[in-house]
């Protein structure tokens, strides 16, 4: 297909152009009669339609520039139309302006290597809250969440802490901005433990209940080697008739040693918690010298854990005005609370809790 000359309109008036146009739809018809291959398809597209040098273009400018201003759009109309009637033929060739070197750009060569997407898997922490929560799961325990941010009655009140009492001050809260309006027991805070969850799981449902509930919790603590003020827990809650401080002692020390092996053994030394009576913290034998005292252990051969009781009674009397199956002369209980972070922390022998956070795949990779 050569380039022609560009013809000369004879004048702007509607018959002068059609006769125009007509010639050129000619023109196009002539030079479609052979669009057999790729190849040649791609040169009748070039020869119209190339960007730079197409002859639609060339004819386009050439007529357009000598148009007197009203002439203008009837010559576009005709061009619009010309376009189409290229665009036509061009799909009737079975091939929209797809050159072959279009084509091969985006065939896809099956003998290249294929993109490989590295396996993920879950983070220590999480690992490490999804075992003990099994543990738990393989006694029979459901497991159960709770909101982030919590009334002050969940947090606190419902869990034996009175307004205002030093108990309180034990865990140093992140409150919610200009709550001040309401009544103490509605305003809201980020909670600081998952305590409260055991008051909505008893609210929710009569005993018996045997429940789990993992999960975040804030507290304003400076960040340390240690301290997170965003870190994890892992409650539970025991009710029935006749649940007594042996259940405890028996569940607990079976977790433990589910948790970090057989030869782990338990110790239980008096504490103080609001919400249980008695209470106390859980020691294990030092996993690491086997109780004989190490420097991880300060050489006591034991490591504190987590803390635990017995359901206070007035905690049951709170729930019993949503739930009248809890009445403290019926039914007792235990609960106990630690957390994730220290345990992870131990069982990886990671010394910087920030690092559980710091989203480094060079120190997540080795837990993979
Ligand atoms: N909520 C306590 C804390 O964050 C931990 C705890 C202690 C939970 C004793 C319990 C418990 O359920 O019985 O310090």
């Amino acid at each position: 297909m050569s380039q022609n000359q560009i013809p000369e309109l004879s004048g702007f008036g509607g018959d002068d152009l059609d006769a125009a146009f007509a010639k050129i739809v000619d023109e196009v018809q002539d030079s479609s009669t052979n669009l057999t291959d790729d190849e040649a398809v791609e040169q009748f597209r070039l020869h119209w339609l190339g960007r730079k040098q197409g002859r639609l273009k060339a004819i386009s400018d050439a007529w357009l520039k000598s148009a007197p201003a009203d002439a203008k759009k009837h010559i576009g109309q005709r061009f619009n139309k010309l376009k189409e009637e290229i665009d036509r033929r061009l799909e009737s060739a079975g091939n929209v302006g797809i050159s072959r070197a279009q084509l091969a750009a985006e065939a896809i060569d099956v003998t290249l290597p294929g993109l490989r997407r590295p396996l993920g898997a879950e983070h220590p922490l999480i690992k490490t809250m999804n075992e003990i929560v099994s543990v738990f799961q393989a006694m029979g325990y459901s497991v159960g969440v709770g909101p982030e941010v919590e009334t002050d009655y969940y947090n606190f009140e419902s869990l034996n802490f009175p307004p205002n009492h030093p108990a309180r001050d034990t865990q140093d809260t992140l409150v919610i901005a200009n709550q001040e309006r309401k009544p103490l027991r509605d305003r809201l805070l980020m909670r600081t433990h998952t305590s409260p969850v055991q008051i909505r799981t008893m609210e929710r449902q009569p005993p018996p209940v045997q429940i789990v509930i993992p999960g975040k919790v804030h507290r304003n603590d400076a960040a340390d080697a240690t301290h997170s003020p965003i870190f994890h827990q892992v409650e539970g809650l025991c009710v029935g008739p006749k649940i007594t401080f042996s259940d405890l002692k028996g569940t607990l020390d079976h977790a433990m040693k589910a948790f970090f092996g057989s030869s782990v053994k338990t110790r239980f030394f008096p504490s103080f918690f609001p919400f249980t009576e008695p209470s106390a913290d859980v020691q294990i034998s030092c996993i690491f010298c086997g109780g004989t005292g190490c420097r991880k252990c300060k050489h006591s051969g034991w490591i504190e854990l987590l803390g635990c009781g017995m359901v206070d009674p007035a905690v049951f009397a709170l729930v019993q005005a949503k739930q009248p199956g809890y009445d403290p002369k019926k039914v007792s209980g235990f609960a106990f609370g630690m957390g994730v972070e220290r345990i992870a922390m131990m069982k990886y022998g990671i010394s910087e809790i920030g690092q559980l956070y710091s989203g480094d795949m060079r120190f997540l990779e080795q837990f993979a």
